[in-house]
């Protein structure tokens, strides 16, 4: 049978509190495991083999949280910053403690779908150069947007750093002297939509993600809100057709 990990470590991990603040629930007679009380924190418990009790309320343990956020203009997409709340700022204590970080990032005023996960290995693999992961923008922009850029965007387009961007899928919502698109793009430079749009002499004035591999965001999602993916979802942030 597996050792297990320390009790206060496996609740701490789930968001039951501090380790002190364990061991003063196991000391008070709050803990069973296996039906049996527990008044000592640092016991070596498996999660998968053994029923943890807190309250009598069954902990549900899990090693990793995968969120999606709606993620709001204003905020940092990263762990911490001296100057701006950061996505981390706008969770609840209890996804506090898995210790997420966003996978990729978005500009502080791009908006849309943002995922939060501890699990570092589905974080590399969407965010690893070579699975070119697509990502779908919803963008606003000043100036016509034309078949001229749905052709250049197909092309690669050349950045101000001289980078030759991937083929990328431009569709045209609305063509106006403020225009509405969707962009696909499959890699993840630095500012890349906003970087695009100045290579063909336009100027994104809003920008949303709203799909990364074949994830959408949920539309019942306010912005700033944000809620668990199911099995399938996290399926769908790795498959896609290019
Ligand atoms: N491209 C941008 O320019 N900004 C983002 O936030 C994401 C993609």
């Amino acid at each position: 049978m597996a050792k297990g990990q320390r009790l206060d470590k496996i609740l701490a991990h789930i968001g039951y509190g501090s380790r002190r603040e364990i061991r003063d629930l196991c000391k008070k007679g709050l803990v069973t495991i296996d039906g049996k009380t527990v008044k000592d924190s640092s016991l070596h418990v498996n999660p998968e083999e053994s029923e943890i009790r807190v309250n009598n309320e069954a902990v549900h343990y899990r090693e990793f949280v995968y969120l999606m956020m709606n993620k709001p203009q204003g905020v940092i997409s990263a762990t911490e910053d001296t100057r701006h709340e950061t996505v981390i700022d706008l969770l609840d204590k209890q996804y506090k403690s898995f210790e997420v970080f966003p996978v990729g990032r978005l500009d502080i005023d791009t908006e849309g779908l943002l995922i939060l996960t501890n699990d570092g290995q589905l974080a590399h693999r969407v965010l690893s150069p070579k699975k070119h992961v697509p990502k779908t923008y919803y963008a606003e922009v000043e100036g016509i947007v034309g078949q001229t850029d749905i052709a250049a965007f197909k092309q690669g387009v050349t950045l101000d750093d001289g980078y030759e961007t991937l083929p990328a899928k431009l569709e045209i919502i609305k063509s106006d002297t403020v225009s509405a698109i969707e962009l696909t793009i499959y890699e993840g430079k630095f500012h890349q939509v906003k970087r695009m749009f100045e290579a063909v002499g336009k100027s994104v004035v809003y920008l949303q993600r709203i799909k990364m591999g074949a994830l959408a965001l949920d539309e019942a999602l306010e912005l700033g809100e944000y809620r668990e993916l199911t099995e399938e979802e996290i399926q769908l942030l790795c498959t896609y057709d290019i």
